[in-house]
């Protein structure tokens, strides 16, 4: 039956309801952050040594370090894998940001690989033919908690020796075929700023199962872990760090860390099942996918982070996603269109000259001119017309569930009333309605 849409004056599917902040915060957090407040020394100390075993623990790594920073985790991955000068190292086309400047940090090349329509991962089936002879190492960025195929990222490293650096900042506790991503690779990096899945403000953490990947990271940037390396080649250059950086994490935010992955599985449980709730109702519309994994035997999802609707050509073909959201939106509930950016054919990455070195950055220390143009990534290129971000899901609340969903479906069954309107109309009649 077709209902008028809010954006046209109707009635709103789901009148505004409570989402929980997220991370939840309670006395625990407040009491061993006082406690690690009234500690002589706050630099690094118990409670980050403390954390790094509980989390490398829990993730089934040997080893972890805290940082400042997942930024300045994935750069420690990228030393810590010997990652240099003209090297090249496979990124996804589409991700945040950092997931792919830390390549500069050392004048390696980031060569950017197209991402997969359902999980919007890099697509592994298009991984072998962007290796060269100069490739190292390939990042694998867990995105919305859909864990990539990684028997085939390791199967590709095991036959060409390139290395596997995961970077699961969206992704603490998903799983591929019952393993914690971050723990599967040669090396994993996180962030654990505020609004991650596991979250403590600012932080990231890089672990590892392979001693010397450990030693080499400590020894570049962490500050104080000299302490804990082993080879005499290395220690010798202590306690100097080699790339002169002080990434380590503060005392307070170990201490929340801690707690935070105490209670972690707990508070991330609601989440997940209203997730499944909510995309088994709004997926049943023909045309609309999500990166949730919903019928992926394989893969279990973590947490709430960054999950989307992908939309099929029937609904984009029909109106742009942007209108979807805003109609969306004035219904009551929140959707946002596109996310990150599309890489390869950013201005930044093509022209760039970050150092002077007088060409750009990105290939100034690069045998060859790698820089990619429109259509080398068709499905990057396409994806941001094609996303609406979901709202989080933190508690399980099924009445509040339903009327999100109901939010959506209403409008993507209702697509015929917004045709022909463009993002502009919506967002002034999503103004005038308040
Ligand atoms: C996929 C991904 N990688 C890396 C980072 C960088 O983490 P941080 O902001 O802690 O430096 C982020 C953070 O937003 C991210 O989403």
């Amino acid at each position: 039956m077709s209902e008028q849409l809010a954006i046209l004056g109707g009635p709103q599917a789901c009148p505004t309801g409570t989402v929980k902040p997220w991370p939840p915060i309670d006395d625990i957090d407040r009491e061993l952050v006082m406690a690690s407040l009234n500690q002589t020394t706050h630099t690094y100390g118990p409670n980050s040594t403390a954390f790094e075993q509980e989390f490398a623990a829990w993730n089934g790594n040997s080893h972890c370090i805290t940082t400042n920073s997942g930024t300045a985790a994935l750069h420690m991955c990228v030393v810590a894998c010997e990652c240099g000068p003209g090297d090249e190292v496979i990124v996804p086309a589409y991700s945040w940001s950092s997931s792919v400047t830390c390549v500069l940090h050392h004048n390696a090349i980031p060569v950017f690989v197209d991402i997969d329509w359902d999980t919007i991962n890099i697509d592994v089936d298009k991984i072998e033919a962007a290796i060269t002879p100069r490739t190292k190492a390939i990042i694998v960025v867990q995105m919305g908690g859909y864990a990539a195929n990684m028997d085939a990222f390791m199967d590709i490293s095991a036959r060409t020796g390139v290395r596997i650096l995961e970077d699961y900042s969206h992704s603490h506790a998903s799983t591929w075929k019952g393993r914690k991503v971050g723990s599967i690779g040669h090396v994993g990096a996180a962030s654990i700023m505020s609004g991650k899945p596991l979250a403590t403000g600012e932080g990231g953490m890089m672990n590892t199962d392979d001693q010397d990947i450990y030693e080499r990271a400590v020894m570049f940037g962490h500050g104080d872990h000299h302490k804990f390396v082993e080879n005499p080649e290395y220690k010798r250059f202590s306690p100097l760090p080699w790339g002169g950086y002080k990434y380590r994490m503060h005392q307070m935010t170990s201490a929340m860390a801690r707690v935070q992955l105490r209670h972690y599985d707990e508070y991330r449980a609601p989440g997940v099942k209203a997730m499944e709730r909510f995309f088994s109702q709004v997926c049943a519309v023909p045309g609309v996918g999500c990166n949730y994994a919903l019928n992926d035997p394989d893969v279990t999802v973590g947490a709430s982070y960054w999950q989307m609707l992908i939309l099929g050509d029937e609904i984009i073909g029909r109106v742009p996603n942007a209108v979807i959201a805003r109609a969306i939106q004035a219904e009551g509930a929140s959707a946002s269109p596109g996310g990150y950016f599309c890489h390869h054919l950013h201005p930044f990455w093509n022209e760039c000259d970050v150092y002077g070195d007088g060409k750009p950055t990105r290939i100034a220390f690069s045998g060859r001119d790698v820089r990619q143009g429109v259509g080398d990534c068709p499905v990057a290129e396409s994806i941001v017309t094609r996303l609406i971000h979901v709202p989080r899901m933190i508690q399980y609340d099924e009445a509040y569930i339903d009327q999100l969903a109901a939010a959506y479906l209403k409008v993507l069954t209702n697509l015929d009333q917004l045709e022909g309107m463009s993002s502009d109309d919506v967002l002034e009649r999503s103004t005038t309605l308040g």
